[in-house]
């Protein structure tokens, strides 16, 4: 990848691994463009990396789960004069209940985001970037996207169609020379579990942002389709596919419950 003078357009990136992803490829002399609901946050982060690395840092505050927040975004970005070289699809979120507890509003806002816009996207980035015959995209799954979670049941659904999407989209694009890649975070040491009304301190080794995005980097490096951050998430997501589809759900729903609220 020649990140130097490329820009990245970097979903979620107010906190955690997104924030993470801009300060590492800021350090890497990429511009950045930075994306999330907190403006002042955003604001401030594209300052610091600006004064920091002399890089271009430029910020939009969006609501990426309302309709047509995708499609909003890339009319921003075209009116702002910018290309995208790099899109890392991170922004999502995740919520600890039952389904049949779950507000019906929560769950389309859940779906629009980790799924629907990440979808357009990647859709129109990855036309453009086949164009020019060169680009990378990074989309940000999870371990949960290896099994059904139950009490996390849209999320890990989500998480598994956006793996799947971005292995799928690593075949096609690799003949027009776009890089697709789907990077598998565990428990990361981020404000998620909070958002997602779960307890961060119960759900065991976790790992920090800087590692994750250490990781995405080196697999797109590689040409790798998808990656598991950490040794321990790699061993837990092959034991589950090897293990009765049954066992590694109650195991699944245990360590899940474990952390929530409700446990
Ligand atoms: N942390 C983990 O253990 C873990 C594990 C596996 C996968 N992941 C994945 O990693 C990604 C990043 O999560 P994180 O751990 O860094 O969590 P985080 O610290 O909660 O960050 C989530 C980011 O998404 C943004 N966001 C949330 N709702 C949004 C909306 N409606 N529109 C625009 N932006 C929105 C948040 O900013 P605002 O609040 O400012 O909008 C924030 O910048 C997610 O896709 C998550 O599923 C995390």
């Amino acid at each position: 990848m020649d990140y130097q003078g490329s820009t990245a357009l970097i979903t979620g990136a107010s906190g955690g691994i997104g924030a993470q992803f801009a300060k590492t490829l800021a350090a890497k002399g990429t511009h950045v463009i930075v994306v999330s609901r907190s403006e002042t946050t955003l604001k401030e982060l594209a300052a610091d990396l600006h004064d920091e690395h002399g890089i271009e840092a430029d910020y939009v505050a969006a609501d990426l789960s309302k309709p047509r927040a995708g499609e909003e975004l890339v009319d921003e970005l075209d009116n702002r004069g910018h290309t995208i070289d790099i899109l890392v699809n991170n922004a999502g979120i995740a919520m600890h209940a039952d389904l049949a507890d779950t507000d019906r509003d929560r769950v389309r806002d859940q779906v629009s985001l980790n799924v629907a816009v990440l979808t357009d996207l990647t859709t129109v980035y990855l036309q453009r970037m086949a164009k020019r015959g060169s680009g990378a995209i990074i989309n940000v799954a999870s371990v949960a996207a290896f099994q059904p979670v139950p009490h996390l049941a849209v999320y890990a659904a989500s998480k598994a169609y956006v793996l799947s999407l971005s292995e799928a989209l690593w075949w096609e694009a690799k003949r027009r020379g776009v890089k697709v890649l789907a990077v598998c975070p565990g428990a990361t040491e981020t404000g998620f579990f909070e958002a997602a009304g779960a307890d961060g301190d119960s759900v065991g080794p976790t790992r920090s942002p800087s590692q994750v995005v250490d990781t995405a980097l080196r697999a797109l490096e590689n040409g790798k389709p998808s990656v598991v951050d950490g040794v321990l998430n790699l061993v837990a997501t092959t034991v589950s596919k090897l293990v009765p589809q049954r066992i590694s759900i109650a195991v699944a729903e245990f360590a899940v419950r474990h952390s929530g609220p409700q446990s």
